[in-house]
């Protein structure tokens, strides 16, 4: 939709002082609603009555959040709760988990403290909770709206059981940086993908109904822009045009918010010179004004007292600056409780302020129907049922991606494994790893999962034979375990070592030379080397895995390699001499089950790249959707630079700039080819785009299964706006959808285009479409070279 309010380009600082003059409670204009729960009269009325009830330092009390249990960063508090939570001086709290636990606070909260307000408990369910789902950017790999909705309804239903009424959760950074270790928590590099994954997660989560017993609020995280982290080294600045930041970063957020999100949280980057924390264009006048969110803004864990190191002021300074930027809640910061009573009681921040933030987390908690059901019955003992666990297969069989089958001589392609293969040998400190075939940021319980060596054990008998072949890490990998601290203690010891890699490596090499085939299981160990914290300046395997891989591969028995892991790794000389590479993420607790689902065909593999796997990590950050330059190295039928016998263009001399695997790239055991899209028209009158009423032109395809198997494609809709008045990237996603064909099946899709899909920022940073024409293409990757033209004309 079109922004209520356009700035003019270059004025941030006009903006600023636009967002200072315009005092919170009086919106711009009259805006959308995208909670009504958050807006209902109810809930109104209940927040302001008990709002006029409360002294200022009970409403204080509900900005402040501690995490009582575990930590999920640095020095965490480490105070007697119980006496704050009696005293109102606490609105929230984290890492908490069970319900003998949450109503011990909540039994104080709402039996001694004068006010009787329920805590709010919050957690990081990041990839489903007991029942562990594949990462969220393997999820993102499914390119499944559906997937999303499931693992996101899983989690609720189980976090709520363990007395957790709040998740952290959707992460919908743009992550175009798989340096940046949380790129595993992301949907990956595409803002459309992004945008859809965006919303199916928070309607999972909340069911449109956050009063549900089984619904939990929602947290779309980490706003804004914290993925753009220079270099992808966690916590960096951004810095970026306004025109990107809302073209590209923000329109996940955004759709999070019209799909009624109830929370946001922070980021602790800094946005082109303003710390995300403090940030009212972002936190306020976009957020707020012009998107209309009612729910709270809670910080990222310590961002309040951490904006002190970004050099905007002393404890005091920051707090008040933070809080009238717009955030609600001040996560383990332990600044709101302690130094903004004075700063209202002396003049210095209106009392007013308090109240809004107040108000904003009073109307989620009001919502959520925590004062009439304030408790939890006690937390049932988790089974990992086999209910539960289909479901986990069913999501973890569409994530997994086939980069490459390419047939061997006087063997055909590797994959799906036929009976042929007698003797099969499994190798790498990745396939009986439970911890880590978890993935980063997981609560399963390892127990649960079922590994790939337990798997193929289970239906290959002694036609398997294992071996570690090395540790997952080792040398300067494996020093991250003597060096970082997490919340204080040691990390702990290396996932899966091996005593002597040389021993294990030869070990490995003898078993795949008495079988018929090697599979590799290699990759990255999530419990170091992803997630929060985990940024990586090298993109290969970990530990001595690459030199055990060409070990085996110098045997010349056929190799197949699955790669587990949270980001896109380099699999360069992995390409170049594998022949079958799936690619599996992190799987969760039904990990071996699902790879051994696509290893032996039972499953059909359809998902397909959200992030473009790079040749070289020197092509970081590598995505698919540039801008053009004035000397591409060479356009190719997909506009794409490649490399080129010229030197005076944009390229590397040592490598291509193409990826390895594109975005959207994944292959199928069947064929699919695509006819030549149409559209319903192909020249719209300007001003009927602009009208903003919905599709102007239907794109049509046809889409047909030439091979001899049944399988499913995700067919994939590419722009370019050829002519604009602000450079637009040389393709962007528009549509997508995923069509099940059986064998010679033919389907006829259709994709609108409107406003939405085919505006951009101009100069002046407004949403706008002017005269041009769209390439539009439609195929199974980024790679799309099915094409057709829209002209818009005047
Ligand atoms: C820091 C992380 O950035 C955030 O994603 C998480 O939700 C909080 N810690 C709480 O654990």
């Amino acid at each position: 939709m079109q922004s209520a309010f356009a700035p003019k380009a270059s004025s941030l600082s006009l903006l600023l002082l636009f967002v200072a003059l315009v005092p919170p409670s009086s919106p711009a204009q009259a805006r959308p609603v995208p909670n009504p729960q958050l807006a209902s009269k109810e809930v109104n009325a209940r927040t302001e009555s008990l709002l006029k009830k409360m002294t200022l330092e009970e409403k204080i009390g509900q900005l402040v959040q501690y995490s009582a249990g575990f930590a999920t960063g640095p020095a965490a508090s480490n105070l007697t709760y119980d006496d704050l939570v009696a005293k109102g001086q606490v609105g929230s709290m984290l890492n908490v988990v069970g319900a003998e636990k949450t109503n011990h606070y909540q039994h104080i909260a709402m039996e001694k403290s004068r006010l009787h307000i329920p805590i709010l408990f919050g957690l990081d369910v990041i990839h489903g909770d007991h029942t562990t789902f594949p990462i969220p950017l393997a999820v993102a790999a499914s390119w499944d709206p559906q997937a999303a909705e499931t693992v996101a309804r899983s989690g609720a239903v189980e976090a709520r059981a363990d007395g957790i009424d709040w998740v952290f959760s959707p992460m919908v950074d743009i992550a175009r940086d798989p340096r940046w270790g949380r790129i595993v928590e992301s949907n990956g590099e595409d803002p459309y993908l992004s945008s859809v994954m965006a919303r199916a997660w928070v309607k999972g989560y909340q069911q449109g109904d956050l009063s549900k017993l089984d619904s939990v609020a929602a947290c779309v995280k980490h706003f804004a822009a914290y993925g753009a982290a220079i270099a992808g080294r966690d916590y960096n600045a951004t810095d970026m045009s306004e025109q990107t930041l809302r073209q590209v970063y923000l329109p996940p957020y955004h759709a999070a918010v019209e799909a009624g999100v109830a929370t946001v949280m922070s980021s602790f980057n800094s946005i082109n010179g303003i710390p995300a924390t403090a940030n009212p264009l972002i936190l306020t006048q976009i957020l707020r004004r012009e998107w209309g969110f009612d729910g709270l803004v809670v910080s990222d864990w310590g961002a309040v007292g951490e904006l002190k190191n970004h050099s905007i002021g002393d404890g005091p300074t920051v707090a008040r600056k933070s809080l009238e930027a717009g955030v609600d809640m001040d996560m383990e910061g332990n600044l709101f409780g302690t130094t903004i009573s004075s700063q209202v009681r002396s003049g210095k921040i209106p009392e007013s302020v308090v109240d809004e933030a107040a108000r904003r987390i009073l109307r989620v908690k009001f919502a959520l129907g925590l004062f009439d059901h304030p408790y939890t019955d006690s937390s049932p003992v988790y089974e990992a049922t086999p209910e539960r666990r289909a479901v986990a297969r069913k999501v973890a069989d569409e994530t997994i991606v086939l980069l490459k089958n390419d047939p061997v001589e006087g063997v055909g392609a590797l994959l799906p494994l036929t009976a042929k293969a007698k003797k099969i040998a499994l190798i790498g400190p990745l396939a009986d790893d439970a911890r880590d075939l978890l993935g980063a940021w997981s609560a399963g319980d390892p127990k649960n999962v079922i590994t790939l060596k337990q798997e193929l054990t289970d239906r290959l008998g002694d036609r398997l034979t294992y071996a570690v072949g090395c540790g997952a890490l080792a040398g300067e990998d494996e020093k991250i375990l003597e060096r970082v601290t997490f919340g204080g203690s040691v990390a702990g010891s290396s996932p899966q070592a091996a005593a002597d890699d040389e021993k294990s490596i030869a070990e490995a090499v003898e078993i795949a030379r008495q079988s018929d085939v090697a599979i590799l299981a290699l990759g990255e160990p999530a419990n170091w080397m992803e997630g929060e914290a985990s940024s990586r300046v090298h993109l290969g395997f970990t530990g001595n895995q690459e030199k055990l891989l060409e070990a085996v591969v110098a045997t010349g028995k056929p190799v197949i390699l699955v790669v587990l892991a949270g980001r896109p790794l380099e699999l360069k000389w992995a390409a170049e001499h594998v022949s079958a590479i799936l690619e599996a993420w992190s799987p969760g607790i039904e990990a071996g089950p699902s790879v051994a689902d696509v290893l032996f065909g039972d499953v059909n593999p359809s998902g397909k790249l959200p992030s473009s796997f790079p040749r070289a990590v020197g092509q970081e950050p590598l995505y698919y959707a540039q801008l053009p330059t004035g000397r591409p190295a060479h356009v190719d039928l997909t506009h794409m630079p490649t490399n080129s016998e010229e030197k005076f263009v944009s390229r590397y001399v040592d490598e291509q700039n193409s990826a390895l695997f594109p975005f959207g790239w994944g292959l199928s055991y069947t064929r699919f080819s695509y006819a030549k899209p149409t559209l319903s028209r192909t020249e719209i009158p300007l001003q009927e785009v602009l009208a903003d009423r919905g599709a102007v032109t239907t794109v049509s395809i046809d889409v047909t299964n030439t091979g001899r198997v049944a399988g499913t494609e995700v067919v994939q809709l590419y722009i370019r706006n050829t002519e604009a008045s602000v450079e637009q990237p040389v393709r962007e996603l528009k549509g997508f959808a995923r069509v099940e064909l059986a064998p010679g099946e033919t389907k006829h899709l259709t994709f609108p285009l409107g406003f939405d899909e085919l505006s951009f920022y101009n100069v002046d940073v407004k949403r706008t479409v002017e005269p041009t024409t769209y390439d539009v293409w439609v195929g199974g990757s980024s790679l799309a070279d099915q094409k057709t033209d829209l002209k818009i004309v005047e």
